[in-house]
């Protein structure tokens, strides 16, 4: 790897965040400059292609966000870019290592690592009991540390493609499947518990999310990322006029 590593992420509500850290943490120990840049505030054409580039992202719908997809999609072509990507899960992806392989090579880049590591869901209701979910991240951050060894002693691995990943990944990246599960969502708010604190609207990785007479009103460009209602202050975001449960590893101010 080259000694400066530019890894671009998204986290909806922090599995992602922790991984990409506790990665740079050990890359950063090994003498590499490591800089974290979020994926919904970085510009693509601007990713220095003479560096080594991360890539890292939650996935969803077994392969991961459409707009995640649209950054990956706009990078400059590779100079034999060496580049690495690691997602977190809840439990199975099959529409993603792949299809970003094959993507990637296309675009001139040098795959050289890929790493799928389990953390706790964040899927609305799934999210598990908070004790549960502090082993998880444990286990999660043990098997990130283990990884970025694997890139330091160049022993990484980024595995083939088996067709069934060919489906899974026209499901995860179709447009109908997420709108239909963006409208399924139907994503609200309860005005009798929003204190009007504009925290969702800052938020929002896609500007979904608009403020008026002080009170949030959601667009159609919903990702289902979950970080509006994990870190709602009161409780106040509603899907399909329910209340649901909601999971965050970290403080919504270490999204700024
Ligand atoms: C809309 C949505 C879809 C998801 N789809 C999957 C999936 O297909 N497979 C899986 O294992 N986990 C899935 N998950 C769980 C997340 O990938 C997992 O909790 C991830 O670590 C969240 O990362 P973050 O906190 O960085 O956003 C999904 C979560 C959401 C919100
Ligand atoms: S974060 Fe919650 S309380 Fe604040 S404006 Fe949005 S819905 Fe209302
Ligand atoms: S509206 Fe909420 S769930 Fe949808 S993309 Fe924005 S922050 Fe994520």
């Amino acid at each position: 790897m080259k000694s400066n590593i530019d890894i671009y992420f998204f986290s909806g509500t922090g599995n992602t965040l922790l991984v990409a850290r506790k990665i740079r943490e050990k890359l950063f120990s090994s003498g590499y400059e490591v800089n974290l840049f979020p994926i919904e505030k970085s510009d693509p054409s601007s990713v220095n292609v003479n560096n080594t580039i991360g890539l890292g992202f939650p996935v969803a719908v077994q392969s991961t966000y459409p707009f995640v997809w649209d950054f990956i999609k706009n990078l400059p072509e590779g100079n034999s870019t060496e580049i690495f990507m690691f997602d977190t899960l809840a439990a199975f992806s099959g529409g993603i290592v792949g299809a970003l392989k094959t993507f990637l090579l296309k675009k001139k880049y040098m795959p050289i690592g890929a790493e799928e590591i389990k953390m706790p869901s964040n899927f609305l209701t799934v999210s598990g009991n908070p004790e549960k979910n502090s082993k998880k991240v444990e286990k999660g951050l043990e098997a990130a540390e283990k990884y970025a060894e694997k890139l330091i002693n160049n022993t990484a691995k980024w595995r083939r493609i088996p067709i069934l990943c060919r489906i899974l990944f026209y499901l995860g990246t179709n447009k109908s499947v997420w709108k239909g599960l963006s409208e399924k969502a139907a994503l609200g708010i309860s005005e009798d518990k929003c204190t009007k604190c504009g925290l969702c609207a800052v938020l929002c990785p896609v500007n979904n999310i608009e403020i008026k007479e002080g009170y949030p009103v959601f667009s159609k460009k919903c990702q289902l990322c979950m970080r509006c209602i994990s870190f709602c202050p009161s409780g106040a975001i509603l899907k399909s006029g329910k209340v649901v449960k909601s999971y965050k590893a970290v403080k919504a101010s270490e999204f700024s």
